[in-house]
């Protein structure tokens, strides 16, 4: 497989200039006359595509002409630099192999396909220079997180997917039950009916790794988990989808704003990471997607984040009511057009709105002294609204038993969580990073659909 990637050619072309290299990929288009023709091929390690250009001195130019989109190739060419047409560089081909041929109905032709379009492909839009550029990015933004918690000793904790207990308190979840399979009907003691009852209780996909990682954060003190969320909520937006990716970090003996600067250091570190990492894909979507996306992504590198109460903020808002589909008032959640109206019209960069009421934020949050608000911020970025939530958590036993009591939570269902508050309670805060907002933030794509490689959404679950 010495096949030399297509990104190595855009980096480094001077050195391969005139000499031969031999590449593989699929043709993205494909033009000819009689005696030589041009064939744009895409090998899937830069979103760019190479100009192959080959003529009929090669033994199977008829075949090659008459090949279509999309089919799989090896090809052997000189490189040649060319600095004064629309592609920097192109090879000529002195053999081209066909690995595997493509038929004529493939999907994705040379014109631009609206995104609507390609969601109806999700199996074969990553061979796009848009979706290949998002989906590097996504993967970049992985490693850029991990590699942040990492360099600062937060260990990563594998929470579970299948749980008993419902983190946020919304009952928007996806229950688990067992297929109807005759060899499972009886356990070999015949006390449990698998059937019907695999775990003995009822039991859901998570909403959220936070309950767990909150008993790894009292162990290990710094913890972090980064995996999949489930959410049955009926909100078909472009901001939400049931199945998510989360980063849920968790601090011993850290407080309110010990989180958001965490949060905030985060948020900026993958953005120099992906500045650094993915200059072209962030020239491309400057180009072609959001062309403010780099000047604002640079502005959040040089300024401090905002910070601004709910009950100010509902003040601000309240004197645009008459703009807003939903107006707001001291108690109300707020909605997306009220986030973007505070961080794109008041703070113009990215801001904490902290201390919401208690009865709209989940029941582990901390009750501030005002005994009406809870210790909670939600981080508000321009083009999206809330991209994370987070909070100090209740480390009173008492209180939060109090609060369970009045949320109608099970004790007993929920015991391994008030025990941290019985063995060495400590002061604790964490939050949690929606990583498809996140994705969305650092392209500038504007539908979740468009940065989950298979998307399920309310009535969607194709693949
Ligand atoms: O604000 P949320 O619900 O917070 C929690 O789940 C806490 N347990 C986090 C914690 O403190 N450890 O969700 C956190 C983030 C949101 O800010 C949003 O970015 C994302 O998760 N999110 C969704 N992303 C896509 N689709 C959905 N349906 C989402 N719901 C939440």
């Amino acid at each position: 497989m010495d096949f030399i990637h297509i990104k190595k050619l855009y980096q480094d072309m001077d050195s391969y200039n005139e000499q031969s290299v031999t590449i593989c990929g699929w043709i993205r288009s494909l033009r000819d006359s009689k005696s030589f023709g041009f064939i744009s091929i895409n090998d899937g390690t830069y979103f760019q595509p190479v100009q192959v250009v080959f003529d009929n001195t090669l033994e199977n130019f008829d075949t090659i002409r008459k090949l279509n989109i999309g089919s799989a190739l090896i090809i052997k060419g000189n490189v040649l630099v060319t600095p004064n047409a629309r592609q920097p560089f192109e090879i000529h081909a002195e053999s081209i192999t066909i690995e595997g041929t493509s038929t004529p109905d493939y999907p994705l032709q040379k014109k631009r396909h609206s995104f609507e379009y390609l969601r109806t492909i999700p199996h074969l839009r990553p061979r796009t220079n848009t979706f290949q550029a998002v989906f590097r990015v996504r993967s970049l933004i992985a490693y850029a997180i991990h590699q942040f918690f990492q360099e600062r000793d937060f260990v990563y904790v594998h929470t579970p997917i299948i749980t008993g207990s419902d983190c946020e308190g919304a009952g928007e979840m996806f229950q688990v039950t067992t297929l109807d399979l005759a060899n499972i009907e009886k356990s070999p003691n015949e006390k449990v009916n698998y059937k019907k009852d695999f775990f003995g209780k009822e039991v859901n996909l998570t909403v959220s790794g936070q309950l767990n990682g909150e008993t790894y954060a009292m162990a290990f003190q710094n913890i972090y988990t980064f995996g999949p969320t489930f959410r049955a909520e009926n909100s078909n937006t472009s901001r939400h989808a049931a199945e998510f990716w989360m980063i849920e970090p968790e601090m011993a003996f850290a407080d309110l704003n010990d989180d958001m600067q965490v949060a905030e250091d985060m948020l900026k570190y993958i953005i120099s990471y992906v500045m650094e990492h993915a200059k072209e894909e962030l020239t491309f979507f400057n180009q072609h997607i959001d062309t403010g996306l780099i000047e604002r992504l640079e502005h959040v590198l040089h300024s401090e984040f905002g910070h601004i109460t709910y009950t100010e903020a509902i003040k601000i808002l309240e004197k645009n009511n008459d703009a807003f589909q939903y107006k707001v008032h001291w108690g109300s959640d707020l909605q997306t057009e009220h986030e973007r109206y505070l961080t794109e019209e008041i703070f113009k960069r990215p801001v904490f709105v902290t201390d919401y009421p208690k009865e709209i934020k989940a029941f582990y949050m901390k009750l501030n002294p005002d005994q009406k608000t809870v210790a909670a911020m939600d981080c508000l970025v321009p083009g999206i609204g809330e991209i994370i939530g987070g909070s100090q958590r209740e480390d009173d036993y008492d209180l939060l038993l109090a609060r369970m009591k009045e949320t109608g939570l099970s004790l007993d269902d929920y015991a391994f969580y008030t025990d941290l508050r019985k063995y060495g309670s400590a002061r604790h805060a964490g939050f949690g990073l929606g990583f498809e907002r996140c994705v969305m933030y650092l392209t500038g794509m504007s539908n979740i659909r468009d940065v989950l490689p298979f998307p399920r959404t309310v009535g969607n679950c194709t693949l």
